[in-house]
């Protein structure tokens, strides 16, 4: 059964595999940490970045919550919250991100980690989300349209990972 937990050293090589995954696909619309960061002393390190991201507190980064999505012991991919509405969030990335890594894709837990990921939105109090999509992103438009994504504009973005793009934002009420 799929899980979205909070960050844990139990799942961090899980991370690391999934993190490897996705470089070596060269997965441009979601970038995780890069792998070769990754070492025995990585959790600890960050750990004191990704609870000031939670309380806000992080220099330049909205309020944001990061999770692992784990079936049974194997790492699947994560899935990330904002939960207030800077311009970073508007025009960049989003309330939410996710990802599956490739090999797992096409399974259906694209779709169960957005699920899980808006009932936790709802639990932060949250009355919508907003996603931001690469307009070439077909998977994602698909499945965020699939959740109720109603479509609001397309406006132009750039970043290392994608260029100049055209970026789709949808709200999903929740
Ligand atoms: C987007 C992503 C999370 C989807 O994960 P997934 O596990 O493959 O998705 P699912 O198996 O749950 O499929 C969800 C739906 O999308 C559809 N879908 C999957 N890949 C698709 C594709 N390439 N084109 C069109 N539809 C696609 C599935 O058929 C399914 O539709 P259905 O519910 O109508 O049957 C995954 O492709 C991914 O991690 N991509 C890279 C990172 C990324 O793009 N993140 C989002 C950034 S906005």
């Amino acid at each position: 059964m799929l899980e979205l937990i909070k960050r844990c050293p139990e799942y961090v090589e899980g991370y690391k595999e999934y993190c490897r995954e996705m470089y070596d696909n060269n997965v441009i619309y979601f970038r995780p940490t890069n792998p070769d960061y990754i070492d025995d002393g990585w959790f600890s390190r960050t750990k004191p970045w990704y609870d000031r991201k939670e309380q806000g507190l992080a220099e330049g980064q909205p309020v944001s919550f990061h999770y692992w999505a784990v079936d049974g012991g194997k790492f699947i991919g994560e899935f990330q919250l904002r939960t207030d509405f800077p311009e970073k969030v508007m025009l960049d990335i989003g309330s939410i991100g996710y990802a599956v890594r490739p090999s797992e894709q096409g399974k259906g837990y694209g779709k169960e980690i957005l699920r899980l990921g808006l009932e936790l939105a709802r639990g932060h109090g949250m009355e919508k989300v907003l996603l931001t999509i690469n307009d070439e992103n077909k998977a994602s438009i698909h499945l965020c349209e699939s959740m109720g994504g109603v479509w609001e504009d397309t406006v132009e973005a750039c970043n290392e990972a994608e260029g100049q793009h055209l970026l789709r934002r949808y709200w999903i009420t929740l």
